[in-house]
């Protein structure tokens, strides 16, 4: 067998340094011309300055088809415009378009070979969505738990990430479109993102983050965009260590770098840094860039350089010579088999007791939750997708069971006020206030128990026309400036028909209270409805979804977590009733699974009381038939944990410990080092609740015989891996490495080096073999600012996670 798992464009060469053995980085020519392009050199000297700086940053799009940036060409020239969409799911303008599994499904994979294809079916989109450069994949690693991007990206390890993004990158632009690696770098948390000074050291620095975009560009990514935060006091986007340092200089990058939205702060200090494209506006990168080249403040040549590389990419792209293919339709049915095949191979199985899974078709079952009925298919923000379609679970479940009930159990959008708590009454199930016109309403509320209420306002105005709500003269729902106001996907932001969505939890005392609400009717007309959860309604809901649990024989409760861009999550723990919720449910009927549409780790205190657990993320707009495929067992569930699940919100890497996370006076310190993810279970011996890599089968796998072999190309392990089990199934053996003892450094307990997804029949066996890189093998030496290859006998386990390790050997490591 050879080894299937790409290897990353090597660009490093051996070489020996006072006797160690280091791995020097070479710039890359691959995806350079050797010396300036002749077309791009001719377009350069016919530009006016004017004409140079629109192509610097973005601007209105004339034609907007919904995507997020915009640079006009120039059209004397024949240089055509940019159209830039985002994103890491698929590509999001207002026409629909494939929703694919969120990335951090992708990546539970653990497949190189799917991520290209998904790669694939977004590069063909976006082209025939009319877009030119995409703005994916993200590649920051998922440090702390409660990042809100964390189902953005891929995974807490450098290698798995490293390996996704390129070949990611690869599928991408194979369909012509350009792909841009996200965000340079260390944009690990929403949490004041465009301000947090993040303080690293070098080599963690090379050995963490730093990896996958490394990988981005080995693969030839056109484009990088430069991150909000600030990295060792500079901002991303000015950061002339990062941006021409590390990014030309140490890895030669040939492609441009924007700006993230509106990340660019001083015109004088980004340009010479290396930041070409400021985006979406010209802010700083439009007349003020003119006035500081014309009073000699930003050489020409800086803006020179810029052009130079964004022509140099549309050059290579065909965009220049009308090369580029013709733009395809979109196939929509391609698209949707991707994203179920994505779906279905990294649906993760966390625990799976007494058999409970797969359901058998024709039992009863029961399904709980509010996205067994409403798919949760995207995370919010940025990445979410107008979907071409989406089942509900629910409906695809019927489709198997004989029996099939459903109970709500969990409601996020509320009941209707009862009749009586408004006086003078109003309907506040549907009230419609005509274009133009303004409507108040003054009376009182009445609440006969002092106990939490949520009120939840639904209204079809646009945000700045939200109902203005006062309860007691305090505003409920006031417009906070921020994301969240314009942000939209997810569950929560939204009702089932539509309208926008926002709560309000307080614990008025029992009694009458003053209640006044303004609505416009703006240009179209307004539409709004004010409904309530109460511990009582919450109660009901749990209790009928009790009673619909004890008449099945089968429980599928759908738990969500609702992830949204911009901000971060406060707790690990799931939202709202939902741990009560699954208490009540599994007392019920111990048959239950939890299927969780979750964006990162989720504290389980109730796990022990489940029947299964099944990890789902946010599985895009065939999730419903990929979840379904999965419970009842026409697929193994192939996926693993691409990142550690603490144990609780006081047992991660980042706990207790504010300099880390969230930072404390607008800086924070990655203190762990290079112990990230795993790495920092393993280095502070913290039992993780899942490991890194977890995730079961249907069947059982034993792996024998390993052997390793250090050649040329690095480390050969090979093992045997033989399915056990009475059906075919999927499995994932990982190899991991202990530390060189001929390097003075700290190093991490375990590093993955290598992994293989294989399927096998049952019986079946079959010799494995996992090239290990030597730079997975590498440390950063911060006295030479290098790779230095971390020689002599190293130890190697084979394992099921970074937790199940069957096989342990030694093998010598630089001959
Ligand atoms: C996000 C980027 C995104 C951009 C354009 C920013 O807020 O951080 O990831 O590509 O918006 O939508």
């Amino acid at each position: 067998m050879t080894d299937t798992v790409p290897r990353i464009p090597r660009r490093s060469a051996l070489r020996l340094i006072g006797g160690a053995i280091t791995v020097a980085a070479v710039p890359s020519l691959a995806h350079a011309r050797s010396g300036p392009a002749p077309r791009v050199e001719a377009l350069l000297a016919r530009l006016t300055l004017d004409e140079k700086i629109s192509l610097l940053h973005g601007a209105t799009d004339p034609r907007p088809l919904g995507q997020a940036g915009y640079v006009p060409g120039v059209e004397r020239l024949g240089i055509p415009p940019l159209r830039l969409a985002d994103g890491p799911a698929g590509v999001r303008v207002t026409r629909h378009a494939t929703a694919l599994p969120a990335p951090v499904l992708l990546a539970s994979t653990f497949d190189p070979g799917l991520a290209r294809r998904y790669g694939r079916v977004i590069g063909r989109e976006g082209r025939a969505l009319g877009q030119d450069v995409l703005l994916s994949p993200m590649v920051n690693l998922i440090r702390t738990p409660y990042a809100g991007r964390n189902f953005e990206t891929f995974s807490e390890d450098p290698l798995l990430s490293a390996h996704l993004v390129a070949a990611e990158t690869e599928g991408i632009q194979s369909e012509g479109l350009i792909a841009t690696v996200k965000h340079f770098a260390l944009n690990n948390q929403e949490r004041d993102r465009t301000s947090i000074d993040v303080r690293v050291d070098e080599r963690t620095l090379h050995e963490t983050e730093l990896r996958g975009f490394e990988a981005a560009v080995a693969a030839g990514t056109g484009a990088v965009m430069g991150a909000y935060n600030k990295v060792n006091g500079t901002f991303a986007c000015e950061n002339e260590a990062l941006l021409t340092g590390v990014l030309r200089e140490r890895w030669g990058f040939t492609g441009f770098v924007m700006s993230d939205w509106s990340a660019v702060h001083s015109t004088r200090e980004a340009l010479p840094a290396g930041l070409d494209m400021e985006m979406p506006d010209g802010t700083h990168y439009g007349t003020a860039l003119r006035t500081a080249v014309r009073d000699g403040g930003v050489p020409e040549a800086y803006v020179d350089r810029a052009v130079r590389r964004v022509l140099a990419v549309m050059d290579r792209f065909g965009l220049l010579d009308g090369t580029a293919p013709h733009r395809p339709e979109p196939d929509a049915a391609a698209g949707a088999a991707v994203a179920r095949e994505v779906a279905e191979a990294g649906a993760t199985l966390l625990r799976n007791a007494h058999g409970t899974l797969p359901l058998t078709d024709g039992g009863s079952v029961a399904v709980i939750g509010p996205t067994g009925a409403r798919p949760l298919v995207s995370g919010g923000g940025s990445a979410h997708v107008v979907p071409e379609h989406a089942d509900s679970p629910l409906d695809t479940i019927r489709s198997r069971a004989a029996r099939v009930t459903y109970a709500l159990g969990e409601d996020a959008f509320g009941k209707p006020l009862p009749a009586g708590a408004l006086a003078p009454a109003l309907d506040s199930e549907a009230h419609h206030v005509e274009a133009g016109r303004t409507w108040t309403y003054d009376g009182t509320l009445t609440v006969t128990e002092a106990e939490e209420w949520t009120l939840v306002l639904h209204y079809s105005g646009p945000h700045p026309l939200r109902p203005k709500v006062l309860l007691d003269g305090e505003e409920l729902f006031p417009l906070v400036p921020g994301w969240s106001e314009y942000f939209t996907g997810g569950l929560l932001t939204h009702a089932a028909d539509g309208l926008s969505v926002r709560r309000r939890t307080m614990k008025p005392a029992s009694g009458t209270h003053r209640l006044s609400i303004t609505a416009q009717g703006g240009e179209a007309g307004q539409l709004f409805r004010l409904r309530r959860i109460t511990a009582a309604t919450r109660a009901e809901d749990v209790t009928e979804a009790v009673r619909a649990a004890r008449a099945a024989r089968d429980v599928v409760l759908f738990a969500y977590e609702d992830a949204i861009e911009g901000q971060d999550r406060t707790t690990l723990a799931l939202p709202g009733n939902q741990e009560r919720l699954i208490d009540a449910v599994t007392a019920a009927n111990p048959r239950t699974t939890v299927v969780l549409n979750t964006s990162s780790a989720t504290s389980m205190p109730w796990l022990e009381r489940t029947g299964a657990v099944l990890q789902m993320y946010y599985p895009g707009q065939e999730g419903a038939a990929a979840t379904a495929a999965v419970l009842f067992g026409d697929r193994d569930p192939g996926g693993r944990l691409t990142q550690s699940f603490p144990a609780g919100d006081d047992r991660h890497p980042v706990a207790g410990d504010p300099r880390r996370y969230p930072g404390v006076d607008g800086t924070q310190e990655y203190t762990e080092g290079i112990h990230v993810g795993h790495r920092w279970y393993d280095a502070e011996q913290v039992r993780p609740l899942f490991p890194f890599g977890h995730g079961l089968s249907y069947t059982s796998f034993a792996y024998e015989d390993p052997e390793a072999l250090w050649t040329a190309d690095g480390l050969d392990v090979a093992f045997t891996l033989r399915n056990t089990g009475g059906r075919d199934g999927v499995d994932v053996p990982q190899v991991y490495a202990g530390p060189s003892p001929d390097v003075p450094l700290d190093q991490p307990v375990r590093v993955l080096a290598g992994y293989r997804r294989l399927t096998l029949r049952t019986g079946e066996e079959r010799r494995v073999t996992v090239r290990v890189e030597p730079r997975t093998l590498s440390s950063w030496d911060p006295d030479v600012h290098d790779w230095v290859l971390g020689t002599g006998t190293r130890t190697l386990w084979i394992g099921a996670s970074s937790r199940d390790l069957r096989l342990r050997l030694d093998a010598r490591v630089g001959g």
